[in-house]
C-alpha cells in the first residue's frame, strides 16, 4: 500500500428481491415534495413505476416528474431538472433507473442554485462544491456505472459536443440505493454486456497503475474472475438470479471507491470513451470494449509486471518458456477472446465512428493515463487499430 487515504462512502444499500419494501421508511426522512427522475419508459414497462408512485402517494408526497431522460443524458436535460427543482423546492431527487438517470440526479442537484453557469464550473473546471445542493436517492434497474454509490455525473453538452464527468464529494453520494436484481432481467442483452464491461473497465483502470503491493489488486482480480464468470451465466440465463445479482454487486463494488483506496489510477480508457460517445451516441460500455485491447497493447510495456500479473492471476496463462511480454500479450489476447466470445463490440466502425471522425475525437480527448501519459497522436493510433480491427 503506497498512498494514505480515505474512505467514506454514505450510501445506505438495500440489496435484494425485496428491497423496495425499504423506501417507505427511507422517505419519511424527507420533507414533501420529491422529483421523481427516469428514462424512456422501461420502468413503465417492468411495473416498477407503478409502485414506486404507490409507495410516494402512500407517504403523502407532492410528486413532480422529469422523465425522458436519455442514454448519455444532456446539459439541456441537465437545466430542465435544475429549473423544476427551484420552482417546486424540491426535498429529494429520486432517481429511478440506469447510470444515466442517476448521473443526471446528481447534475441536477448541483446545477439547481449554483450562481455561475454549472457546466462551466463544476464540470470543466472542476472547481469545488460551493452552494446548496438536494438529496439524491436511486433505485437501480441496469447495471454497470456503479453511479448508485458513487459521486460521479457524466453529462453530455451537446453544443460543445463535449461529454465530460466529475466525481463530486460524498455529500452529492446517492444517500441511500435500492438494488433488486431482478429488475434487471428486462435490459436488452447489448445494454447488459455493454454494462458488464463497464464494471471490467473500472475495475482495470484502477489496476493498471502502480508497481506496489496493494491489497486493493487483489481484490480487483478476484472482481474480475467473478465477472468473466457469471457474465457466461447471465448470458445464457438473463433471469439466473444469482448471476444477475453477483453481477449487480460487483459493479457497485467496483466504483464506490473501495478498490481504488491507496491506488494510482489511469482512466484514460473512459477519457477516449467519452469522446468516442460525444461523436456517437454510443452504449458507454460497448465504446470502452471497442478500445481497450489496443489501449493496453500500446502501454503494456511500461507496467509490464502487473499485465504479466493480470494474464497469469485472471486469465491463467501458461507461464513455462514464455518472456515477460509474451505472457502479458497472451492475457491480452485472452482479455480480446473474452470481448468477442461475450458478444462485444471490438471496433469502433461498428458503433458509427467513421473515418473521419477519428481525428477529431483524438484530439478532443483529455489526455492522462496511468503506466504511460499518452499524447493525440497515440490515440489516433489507437482509435484507428480498432476502427480497422487490426490487433
Ligand atoms: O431510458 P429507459 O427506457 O429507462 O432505457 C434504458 C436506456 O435506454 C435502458 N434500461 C435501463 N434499465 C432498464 C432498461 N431497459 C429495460 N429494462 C431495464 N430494467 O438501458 C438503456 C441504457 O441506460 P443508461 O442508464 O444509459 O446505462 P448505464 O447505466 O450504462 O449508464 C451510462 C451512463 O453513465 C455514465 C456513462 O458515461 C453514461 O453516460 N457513467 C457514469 C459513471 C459514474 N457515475 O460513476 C461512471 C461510468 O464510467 C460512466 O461513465
Ligand atoms: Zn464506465
Amino acid at each position: 500500500m503506497q498512498f494514505d487515504f480515505v474512505f467514506h462512502n454514505p450510501t445506505k444499500i438495500y440489496f435484494g428481491k425485496d428491497s423496495l419494501n425499504n423506501l417507505e421508511q427511507e422517505l419519511k426522512k424527507y420533507k414533501d415534495n420529491i422529483l421523481l427522475v427516469y428514462g424512456g419508459g422501461s420502468i413503465k414497462r417492468i411495473g416498477l413505476y407503478d409502485q414506486v408512485i404507490d409507495i410516494l402517494n402512500k407517504c403523502h408526497k407532492n410528486v413532480f416528474e422529469l422523465s425522458g431522460v436519455m442514454p448519455n443524458p444532456t446539459y439541456e436535460k441537465m437545466m430542465e431538472g435544475a429549473r423544476m427543482v427551484k420552482e417546486h423546492d424540491i426535498d429529494l431527487i429520486l432517481a429511478v433507473g440506469g447510470g444515466s438517470v442517476i448521473d443526471l440526479s446528481k447534475g441536477v442537484s448541483v446545477s439547481a442554485y449554483s450562481k455561475e453557469e454549472p457546466f462551466e464550473k463544476y464540470w470543466l473546471k472542476k472547481e469545488a462544491l460551493d452552494n446548496k445542493t438536494v438529496p439524491v436517492a436511486s433505485i437501480l434497474t441496469m447495471v454497470g456505472t456503479g453511479s448508485e454509490m458513487n459521486g460521479g455525473s457524466v453529462i453530455t453538452h451537446e453544443v460543445k459536443n463535449l461529454k465530460v464527468g466529475r466525481v463530486f464529494p460524498s455529500s452529492v453520494y446517492p444517500k441511500f440505493s435500492i438494488l433488486n436484481p431482478e429488475y434487471t432481467y428486462s435490459v436488452p442483452l447489448y445494454q447488459m454486456k455493454s454494462g458488464i464491461f463497464d464494471i471490467m473497465s473500472h475495475l482495470m483502470e484502477q489496476y493498471f497503475s502502480g508497481h506496489d503491493d496493494n491489497v486493493s489488486d487483489d481484490l480487483i482480480e478476484a472482481l474480475i474472475k467473478s465477472t468473466i464468470k457469471n457474465t457466461k451465466n447471465a448470458i445464457e440465463n438473463p433471469k439466473d438470479y444469482e448471476a444477475r445479482s453477483n453481477i449487480m454487486w460487483i459493479a457497485t463494488l467496483a466504483l464506490n471507491t473501495l478498490v481504488g483506496c491507496s491506488k494510482e489510477q489511469d482512466w484514460e480508457v473512459h477519457a477516449i470513451e467519452h469522446q468516442i460517445s460525444a461523436f456517437t451516441d454510443c452504449a458507454h460500455g460497448m465504446g470502452l470494449a471497442a478500445i481497450s485491447v489496443p489501449y493496453y497493447q500500446h502501454i503494456y510495456k511500461y507496467g509490464l509486471d502487473k499485465f504479466k500479473r493480470f494474464a497469469i492471476n485472471v486469465f491463467n496463462v501458461e507461464e513455462t518458456n514464455k518472456t515477460d511480454e509474451q505472457i502479458a500479450l497472451e492475457g491480452l489476447d485472452a482479455l480480446k477472446d473474452f470481448i468477442v466470445s461475450s458478444g462485444m463490440i471490438y471496433s469502433i466502425k461498428d458503433l458509427g465512428v467513421k473515418e473521419d471522425m477519428i481525428r477529431p475525437i483524438a484530439d478532443t480527448c483529455a489526455l492522462g493515463g496511468g503506466y504511460k501519459q499518452i499524447n493525440h497522436d497515440e490515440i489516433y493510433d489507437i482509435l484507428l487499430k480498432s476502427y480497422n480491427n487490426n490487433y
